[in-house]
């Protein structure tokens, strides 16, 4: 007979396994939520015929470089038939891919090779305008219905008008890209509004029928194989109706987009509702279609409370976009920041966050100076460290893997940002966006191996040869590495599914730890710590004034380029010695878990095996007594 003892331990065993389960079984995550979002600009990315502008059959061909890389997930500038005039932001037909990127079979072709390698592809969705040269602009101009009111139209002021003049502009509303954003149409005999360049016409959100052309070119493309839209300029799609003065900001310049403060032209309210309305129309194609999520992230360069808004509506009844852009990296951290103001920023970012959304970090994109020129050659890898272990979704900018810079030195002649080109030849070099968009350097051959153009669209970054993917590729210590192994250890759960905390411990030095609960004794609790130096100075600190655990020794995990340790050194964490801008990971993963542990719990599938061989041995045994 089975004796009372044997029954009592084979239970408490049975216990313990089961309480495992439960504390390593995490809440399973979709595909975007741990993702790092790779941005690919595809004018600069890769050129496969050779007219010296990158193209969709050049990213089809780089592909393999994203899944090298350990990227999963990236959002294409536009690459829809487009004149050019604010490089493919000034769409004049959303349903095809513009020929010099390529055809719609390409794009297709694309879609089919990144779903075989596991990538997926977001599209940018530009609705707050068109080109001017698009069907519908071209029929408004001309009164033709339904055509006639899809923009933004008005006769103009008359104050103060002479006879057989034109009509003066409506008001004092400027574009961003500078002077009135208001164009007189000789064909309609009135002004039309254009937030941005004049050859971007704002559409009228006003009209129902203009929204509903975007649900059906959202269909369109999600129908194709997008993955998700980045819906650009989101902010700005409605004015207010009376088309009022705004209230002036800097008198200074009062053609400068900052001459007025944008309150009736940016942020209202009824933008929200029709971002709501999109993901409706996303999460329905998704349930009829029985596909992963298709997901929606919006870019509005906005304040907290309003990019907020762009989660759900404050009762949390509306579901809006998947996530908003967060540009605090970009907006109100740079090379001046102390570790305070990281603590700050970050934690005042996941206070505010509505509840049990998720998070993401913007590091760059084509519109803003490159990581590397915004915070400096040494803190590239402190910076990509800090996006890629805080919690959430990351979303990096190509080039950033290989530490890219801004070639601030275009000529006037070559500039073609019209943002730099509206300023003229004294002051175009510090608002042109050029900088931060000449060609991806692959290797140190002509062009850096982007094209074999005999000119390249943008002037290739003189330093190609010093930073280029293959030389740090083969090089045993690179900022390139540093990223594949970021990427690779952020697939674990602690990164996925772990806390968060930070310290700030001096102006210099920012720490974070990411730890998993999960063991009765917490400190065998998996746990990676993260230190950045900013500054060029040393500095020694006390690991467990920001995390305490077990033994007096701590592994280093990763390091970036400017570190003085090396992977699997063993350190003193009460007294661990950072050098001038080093980055530095640190901790032990779930000793449990396979190498591979993965998002959806394969530490719990684990525990789930080992516990119904247990059943089985147990049965056995029964039998047998
Ligand atoms: C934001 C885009 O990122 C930028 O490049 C563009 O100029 C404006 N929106 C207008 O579409
Ligand atoms: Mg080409």
């Amino acid at each position: 007979m089975l004796s009372f003892e044997v029954l009592r331990a084979l239970l408490a065993t049975l216990v313990l396994l089961l309480s495992g389960v439960f504390a390593q079984q995490d809440a399973p995550k979709e595909w975007w939520e741990t993702t790092v979002f790779y941005q690919i600009y595809p004018r600069s990315f890769f050129d496969s015929d050779d007219d010296g502008v990158g193209d969709v059959k050049g990213i089809t061909a780089k592909l393999q470089h994203l899944k090298d890389t350990g990227l999963e997930a990236t959002w294409l500038s536009p690459i829809f038939s487009s004149p050019q005039v604010d490089f493919g932001y000034d769409v004049s037909d959303f349903r095809s891919v513009d020929p010099l990127f390529g055809t719609n079979e390409d794009l297709e072709e694309l879609f089919v090779e990144a779903k075989k390698l596991g990538i997926k592809i977001i599209l940018d969705f530009v609705p707050n305008h068109s080109s001017n040269e698009h069907e519908w602009f071209i029929k408004s101009e001309q009164r033709i219905d339904p055509y006639t009111d899809y923009y933004v139209w008005h006769n103009g002021s008359s104050d103060g008008m002479q006879p057989g003049e034109r009509p003066r502009v409506p008001n004092n509303w400027q574009s961003v890209f500078r002077g009135s954003a208001w164009e007189w149409s000789e064909e309609r005999q009135q002004y039309y509004l254009h937030q941005f360049a004049v050859g971007q016409p704002d559409l009228n959100y006003r009209n129902e029928k203009v929204i509903e052309e975007f649900d059906e070119i959202l269909r369109f493309w999600m129908q194709k194989g997008a993955s998700g839209f980045r819906i650009d300029a989101v902010n700005h799609m409605f004015e207010v109706e009376d088309f009022r003065d705004e209230p002036i900001n800097d008198p200074s310049d009062p053609l400068s987009y900052g001459y007025t403060h944008h309150i009736y032209t940016k942020d209202l309210l009824e933008t929200y509702d029709v971002v709501a309305h999109w993901r409706e129309v996303m999460d329905e194609f998704v349930k009829e279609n029985d596909v992963d999520t298709i997901i929606m992230m919006t870019e509005a360069y906005a304040n907290m409370t309003m990019t907020m808004k762009f989660y759900e509506s404050d009762d949390g009844t509306q579901q809006r976009a998947h996530f908003p852009f967060n540009f605090v990296m970009i907006e109100e951290l740079g090379d001046a920041s102390k570790a305070s103001d990281f603590k700050y920023i970050i934690d005042r970012w996941l206070e505010n966050m509505p509840r049990g959304k998720v998070t993401n970090w913007v590091l760059g994109n084509h519109d803003k100076p490159r990581v590397a020129s915004r915070y400096g050659r040494q803190r590239i890898d402190g910076m990509a460290l800090l996006v890629m272990t805080l919690p959430g979704v990351a979303v990096i900018y190509n080039g950033e893997e290989i530490g890219m810079e801004d070639f601030r030195d275009i000529s006037y002649e070559d500039t073609k940002d019209p943002q730099g080109c509206n300023l003229g030849p004294e002051s175009y070099k510090w608002a042109s966006r050029d900088p931060q968009r000449t060609p991806f350097h692959w290797d140190d051959t002509f062009n850096a191996g982007f094209s074999r153009a005999p000119r390249t669209w943008l002037p290739m970054h003189p330093l190609y040869r010093q930073t280029n993917l293959l030389k740090q590729k083969e090089a045993d210590c690179s900022t390139y590495k540093f990223y594949v192994d970021a990427l690779k250890l952020r697939k674990e759960r602690v990164f996925t599914h772990g806390e968060f905390r930070s310290r700030a411990y001096n102006d210099d030095v920012f720490g974070l730890v990411r730890f998993v609960r999960e063991n009765e004794q917490r400190t065998l609790d998996p746990f990676y710590v993260v230190m950045i130096n900013f500054a060029d100075r040393t500095h020694t600190v006390d690991v467990s004034d920001l995390y305490r655990f077990s033994g007096d020794s701590a592994t280093v995990r990763l390091i970036g380029t400017e570190s003085r340790h090396l992977v699997g050194d063993v350190v003193d964490p009460s007294a661990l010695v950072l050098g001038p801008y080093e980055a530095i990971m640190i901790g032990h993963a779930d000793a449990d878990a396979d190498d591979d542990a993965d998002a959806d719990g394969s530490a719990g599938v684990k525990v789930t095996t080992d516990l119904l061989l247990f059943v089985i041995i147990t049965c056995n045994f029964l039998l047998i007594k």
